[in-house]
């Protein structure tokens, strides 16, 4: 792996563009994601996302623009940049034939890795899955699935890791188990570039949310940011059922309903 210090954000995207045919796709895509934060790139299905992912993993080449990942060029240095990285993609990449601890240790053994027994139970315990590290893949829920996967794609301490769509398919409970897995993943010191379809998945993790459209970034900033840029949120007001206290304090009390710490009941503000 390569551990140089760099200068300059772990991600840096210049006008990127990238066409499939005649369906432009990406139309000159500009941002940077700075070192060690979490960065959510948002958009619908199709608006290039998974391209855009794809390039910067170096699966994909651009037509045009420049893209740096940990101070590599994508297009001159790609093997620099694959040494850097690891790749979450949008569908579980787990065997299931074999437990989670054995999808572990292979990876390891494939990365020529000391110790991969222990690197396995390492990752097995960060991601909450010691217990069910001997059991085969096939019997895990989706949320263990997808902690696994992410946890394969931490072997050999990638300093940027890209999530494509991490939590799409899962039940509430899961997607905060693997929000929980992100968020510890930037504390470590991690750069997560993450995308997602999900709003409320982007305001939980991202320090930064861009919103991909039409081939182009049309929104980038810290979430208050984004906030101001929205009409202020719709106030309703909403009939409230009286409490049994409110009923009981009616029937004995006639007009006072105040509440038990004086100040007065229904503020209306
Ligand atoms: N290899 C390909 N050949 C032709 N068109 C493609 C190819 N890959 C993607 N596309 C098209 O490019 C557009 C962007 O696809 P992409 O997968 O990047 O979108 P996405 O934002 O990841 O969408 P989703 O949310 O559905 O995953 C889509 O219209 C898709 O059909
Ligand atoms: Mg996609």
């Amino acid at each position: 792996m390569v551990t140089q210090s760099i200068a300059g954000p772990a991600i840096g995207v210049r006008g990127l563009e990238k066409s499939y045919g005649k369906l432009e796709v990406l139309r000159g895509v500009d941002f940077d994601v700075a070192r060690g934060s979490i960065f959510a790139l948002l958009g619908s299905n199709g608006a290039g996302k998974t391209t855009t992912v794809r390039i910067l993993a170096t699966l994909l080449k651009a037509d045009a623009g420049t893209a740096t990942v940990h101070g590599f060029d994508v297009a001159t240095q790609p093997a620099n940049v694959r040494e850097s990285i690891s790749l979450t993609g949008q569908f579980a990449a787990v065997d299931e034939i074999l437990s989670g601890r054995e999808n572990l240790v292979l990876v390891a053994r494939l990365r020529h890795l000391e110790d991969p027994g222990a690197i396995a139970d390492d990752l097995l315990r960060r991601f909450s899955l010691t217990d069910a590290g001997a059991r085969k893949v096939s019997t895990y829920s989706g949320g263990m699935r997808r902690r696994l996967d992410i946890a394969m794609s931490l072997i050999g301490n990638p300093s940027v890791i890209f999530l494509d769509e991490p939590t799409t398919g899962l039940d509430p409970e899961a997607r905060i188990e693997v929000w929980d897995a992100v968020k510890d993943l930037a504390d470590q010191g991690t750069t997560v570039l993450l995308t997602t379809q999900y709003l409320d998945e982007a305001e939980q993790l991202a320090d930064r949310i861009a919103i991909l459209h039409q081939g182009r970034i049309i929104v980038n900033g810290r979430l208050a940011e984004l906030k101001q840029l929205f009409p202020p949120a719709k106030v309703e007001y909403v009939e409230k059922q009286p409490t049994l206290e409110e009923i009981f304090l009616a029937v004995i009390g006639g007009g006072d309903t105040s509440d038990a710490t004086g100040t007065p009941s229904g503020g209306r503000r």
